[in-house]
């Protein structure tokens, strides 16, 4: 058994390659080249966008010719833009059949369909052999899955000896339940938010070192202080994640980023190795 259904039911969407095409041709225009950098205002598929990734690489580090897993890749926004700043190969792995389609289109069309390769399956039983990779990472899922520890027993499978794994999640906050609904749980029913405790212990349990392990919410909530109001008072951009996930979108950013201001969620990130 598993909080995979409903998890699935939550992100089902048909047609998001065709969608994401004609809003972002309806903003730039028919001839707009279709890249990494073009797709960005839609394809990270997260509540700090972009500027996540940036981030969650800076911490992993990927090197040209690395073997890279991306964990929950959605509609590999993530996968495109690691691949083509950082020369490396990218597999990702996601639950949801319409983003891993959506995913293989866009890859198609950035022309990185031979260096990011999408495989449909789950990150509790990673379709990919033993110590395949080099470094994996992990971006907005593991807030989806409450087997924590059983993903980063996956992890550890799969990465090379002296691999990495690069996280970045929302977590449990210190007040109480967050405001719902939330972008990744329209109800407490797909919402599993650890501490940065818990962990940490599920890091270590499954075999990693752990190099870094950090709550981050006070800089993220200040970064996203602009956002919130900008969508409180303006309403949505042309170019985001609502192309993808419909209009519903506007009140659970909105509530995602209160619960975090409000300290009902937290943020975490973190960086561990395998032993070598
Ligand atoms: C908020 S999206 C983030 C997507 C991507 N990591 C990004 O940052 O653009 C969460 C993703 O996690 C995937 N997911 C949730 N539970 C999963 C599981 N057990 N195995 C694999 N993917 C899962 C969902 O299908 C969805 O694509």
């Amino acid at each position: 058994m598993s909080d995979e259904g409903p998890v699935r039911e939550h992100y089902a969407r048909e047609g998001v390659a065709a969608r994401v095409l004609t809003a972002l041709r309806a903003v730039k225009g028919q001839d707009v080249p279709i890249t990494p950098d073009t797709l960005a205002p839609i394809d990270h598929f997260h509540g700090k966008g972009a500027v996540a990734t940036e981030e969650l690489a800076t911490l992993l580090q990927p090197r040209a010719g690395d073997h890279v897993l991306d964990i929950g890749c959605g509609i590999g926004g993530p996968a495109r833009w690691m691949a083509s700043k950082y020369g490396c190969r990218v597999t990702g792995v996601d639950l949801t059949p319409g983003f891993c389609e959506a995913a293989c289109e866009l890859n198609r069309l950035c022309g990185l369909a031979d260096r990011v390769e999408i495989l449909h399956g789950s990150a509790l039983s990673l379709p990919v052999p033993d110590e395949s990779f080099d470094r994996a990472y992990s971006q907005a899922v593991l807030m989806n899955i409450s087997d924590k520890r059983g993903v980063f027993r996956e992890a550890l499978r799969v990465l090379r000896p002296g691999g990495l794994l690069a996280l970045s999640f929302v977590g449990a906050g210190p007040v109480g339940e967050p405001y719902y609904p939330l972008p990744w749980a329209a109800t407490l029913a797909t919402n599993f938010l650890a501490t940065p405790d818990e962990t940490r212990s599920d890091l270590l349990a499954a075999g990693f070192h752990i190099v870094s392990l950090r709550d981050t919410s006070a800089e993220v909530a200040a970064a996203l202080a602009p956002v919130l109001r900008q969508l409180e008072t303006e309403g949505l951009l042309p170019l985001g994640e609502h192309v993808v996930t419909g209009e519903g979108a506007k009140e659970w950013r909105i509530n995602a980023m209160r619960s975090l201001r409000d300290r009902r969620t937290s943020m975490i990130d973190a960086l561990a190795r395998k032993p070598a």
